[in-house]
């Protein structure tokens, strides 16, 4: 992983009562390239060592001068609470590159139809590959179903209503509130039926033309997910970001309790991996502080090189052929498949 950047916080921007934007300058001399859709890693102190946590990017490139990520209070969250609390102009931020590979490349001329899926917190990098479909796809048209419990959590609230405004007939924006306040045309969760039933209201919608995206909790992604497969969408137009860490399935091999070796930082540490345990867990229950976020395999910010030895890792996982080629492998859904197992974080 590549030395953390520091970040100068430009403005701090409210957005609900309890998620704000915060914008950071773009460094002079290494300027941060990314696409709609990734994320920053944040590196912070935290108890017990250092802590790193994944911010989707929130601006769009080609659009926006600053960086933006926005960021929702978790309860009892560490890192979270500091940013939405604490935080203030002119402070900084230690922040790995762009990463992660739920992006959307705009590709005028094909008469696309993106539509998007978010829920709270998780419409910060779909608000990125919304503005992005809308200014550089400009045959596209772009609708966006988006659940939060209120209209007082609707985050960016009023920036959808003037992008509806300056788009229209390009962007539609149907809002699913679950405890909503005040009468709302649609209530409840986004739960598969939900999710049909919304498309299937959706005037023209031609479901080869369409591309998916979708953020949020992994529960939501999962309704949605089986929403699009039951009306025979394919895997590969189905494109997911996950904040919340995910239940593994395994990988059908017999796992055992084995030693591993790592090395993290320059220095060499070994611990022993419980049978049914991943090594993140048993890394960081030997109080070791490596880069992780999603603890599901998806963001890839655990990613170590295998040295030695042999590394289970499930079936679904965000890393390529290419790079499991080199010996890449992730922490947070590997486990030890022999007694020899060395690993480096670079
Ligand atoms: C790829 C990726 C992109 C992300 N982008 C964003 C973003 O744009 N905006 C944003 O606000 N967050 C985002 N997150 C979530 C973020 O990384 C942190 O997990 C979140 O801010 C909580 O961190 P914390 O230190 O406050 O909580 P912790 O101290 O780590 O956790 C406190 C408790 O909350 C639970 N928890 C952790 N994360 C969540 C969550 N997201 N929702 C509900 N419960 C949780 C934990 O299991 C724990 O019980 C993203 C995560 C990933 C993996
Ligand atoms: S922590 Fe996200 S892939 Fe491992």
């Amino acid at each position: 992983m590549s030395r953390p950047l520091s970040l100068k916080v430009a403005a701090i921007e409210q957005e609900t009562d309890d998620a704000v934007t915060i914008h950071l300058r773009q460094p002079l001399l290494r300027r941060i390239r990314y696409e709609p859709g990734q994320y920053l890693t944040l590196e912070f102190d935290v108890e017990g060592g250092k802590g790193c946590r994944a911010y989707s990017i929130s601006s769009t490139p080609g659009l926006d001068r600053a960086l933006a990520i926005t960021v929702k209070r978790v309860a009892g969250g560490q890192v979270s609470n500091r940013l939405v609390g604490q935080l203030a102009a002119g402070d900084r931020v230690r922040a790995l590159g762009a990463q992660g590979r739920f992006t959307f490349a705009p590709r005028p001329g094909q008469g696309r139809h993106i539509v998007l899926f978010a829920a709270g917190s998780g419409i910060s990098p779909i608000f990125s590959i919304l503005r992005s479909a809308l200014h550089f796809e400009a045959d596209a048209r772009v609708t966006l179903i988006y659940g939060n419990r209120h209209a007082g959590a609707v985050i960016f609230g009023d920036k959808l209503e003037a992008l509806q405004r300056s788009f229209a007939g390009r962007l539609q924006v149907l809002h699913v509130f679950s405890q909503p306040q005040q009468p709302c045309r649609y209530s409840g969760r986004l739960s598969r039926e939900r999710v049909v039933e919304l498309l299937g209201a959706l005037p023209d919608l031609q479901l080869a033309r369409c591309e998916f995206y979708t953020c949020g909790p992994a529960a939501m992604m999962d309704e949605v997910t089986a929403a699009l497969e039951g009306l025979g969408v394919g895997r590969e137009a189905i494109h997911q970001e996950c904040f919340t860490p995910r239940q593994t399935s395994g990988s059908g091999e017999v796992r055992a309790a084995r030693r591993v070796s790592l090395l993290l930082h320059g220095q060499e540490h070994q611990f022993v991996v419980g049978a049914g345990q991943s090594i993140l867990d048993a890394a960081l229950e030997n109080g070791l502080q490596p880069p992780f976020s999603c603890r599901s395999g998806f963001c890839t910010a655990c990613v170590c090189t295998r040295l030695a030895g042999e590394v289970g890792m499930g079936h679904e996982h965000g890393l390529s052929a290419a790079e499991l080629e080199r010996g890449q492998a992730l922490m947070c859904v590997g486990f030890p498949l022999s007694d020899d197992v060395r690993l480096k974080i670079d």
